[in-house]
């Protein structure tokens, strides 16, 4: 057995978390030889329905917890922690796009932000709660001395549904669908580009041959696929967003297979023209410690007006939470 590390889910008591910290605590996230000392974040009102959760995570018996921990103060749910999953947060209802909760949720993550300066040195996040990209250049632009690579907002379940899409399109097993990148913002602008992804090592468009599915619906999709969701279910996404989460730290925590990537929006350094200072969806490989953004793919014209559009929004966003950035 690994000596414990330290892992915070914050909005613990909420839909997401509730499928989210029983995975985690399994060991399905961090392996089965990685104990782990657990502690959950919610705010005061939810402080009933989460020991509730506690009292479940208990009975489940999972023998790699060793401690769970439940508080309504960010200190101390982030001391030491090595991973963060910021999960809490306020969902969209029916009718609103992500961007509409950045008055309501982007102040959360000035708090967290500042909080996450007494983490631990090897410190991992992942924000969830929406509007994910913004919400993490908030948390980062809040959190001192922890470096920004440390942080990424979650594109995985985007990823994941560009994935399935083209894999029923193509009638082939989601497995054999690699190369799927997601640039731009988790919101309705995103761009799945399937013109780089492939389907059993043939590029997507050579195996499913309708550029008009591929251009329009497929695209569509994907970037409503949250607000369908929301519409037939009355809530947002929670258990395929938790399974993105788990596929999120895992692939941060393995080798990236050769050849492929994985799909999660960090700080831009530049990258593809995209502008420094949001936090912007790219292709990734990550040797399971440290991560890079993938260079070198080419985008036609199509391809980078809809980049285009999804990073104006993040600048958009970005100028609208200016008060929540310091300088
Ligand atoms: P939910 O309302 O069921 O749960 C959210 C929980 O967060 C609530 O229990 C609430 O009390 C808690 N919370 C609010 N403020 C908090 C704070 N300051 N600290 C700690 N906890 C706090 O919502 P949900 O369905 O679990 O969704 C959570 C968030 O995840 C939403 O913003 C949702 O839009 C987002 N989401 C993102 C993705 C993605 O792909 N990035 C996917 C699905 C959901
Ligand atoms: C999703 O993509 O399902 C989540 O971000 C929830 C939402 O508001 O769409």
């Amino acid at each position: 057995m690994k000596p414990p590390i330290k892992v915070a889910i914050t909005g613990a008591a909420g839909q997401l978390a509730y499928s989210l910290s029983f995975r985690v605590a399994s060991g399905e996230v961090f392996g089965a030889d990685q104990p782990l000392h657990l502690t959950l974040l919610e705010i005061a009102p939810a402080m009933g329905a989460l020991e509730g959760v506690v009292l479940e995570l208990d009975d489940c018996a999972y023998p790699l917890v060793r401690s769970i921990q439940a508080t309504d103060q960010a200190t101390a749910a982030f001391d030491g922690i090595n991973w963060g999953l910021l999960v809490g947060s306020k969902p969209r209802t029916k009718g609103m796009e992500r961007g509409d909760l950045l008055a309501a949720n982007g102040k959360i993550f000035v708090e967290q932000g500042k909080a996450l300066e007494r983490a631990a040195d090897d410190l991992r996040i992942l924000v969830v709660g929406n509007p994910a990209n913004t919400n993490c250049l908030i948390a980062l632009s809040n959190a001192g001395s922890v470096p920004t690579d440390r942080f990424a907002a979650m594109m995985r379940l985007d990823q994941n549904r560009g994935m399935a899409q083209l894999a029923g399109k193509a009638g082939k097993p989601v497995s054999s669908v690699t190369n799927m990148a997601i640039w731009g913002n988790h919101s309705a602008t995103q761009f799945p580009d399937f013109f780089n992804a492939k389907i059993g090592g043939t590029p997507a468009p050579e195996v499913i041959q309708d550029p008009a599915w591929l251009e329009t619906a497929f695209i569509s999709t994907v970037q409503k696929r949250g607000a369908a969701i929301i519409e037939a279910r009355g809530s947002s996404s929670a258990a395929s967003a938790a399974s993105a989460a788990i596929d999120h730290v895992i692939s941060m925590r393995s080798a990236t297979p050769a050849g492929d990537w994985f799909s999660a929006a960090v700080l831009s350094d530049g990258s593809y023209d995209v502008p420094q200072g949001i936090v912007s969806s790219f292709p990734l490989r990550s040797d399971g410690e440290k991560w890079e953004i993938v260079q070198g793919l080419t985008h036609n014209a199509f391809a980078r007006e809809k980049i285009d559009a999804s990073v104006k929004e993040l600048l958009d966003e970005r100028e609208a939470v200016k008060d929540s950035l310091p300088d």
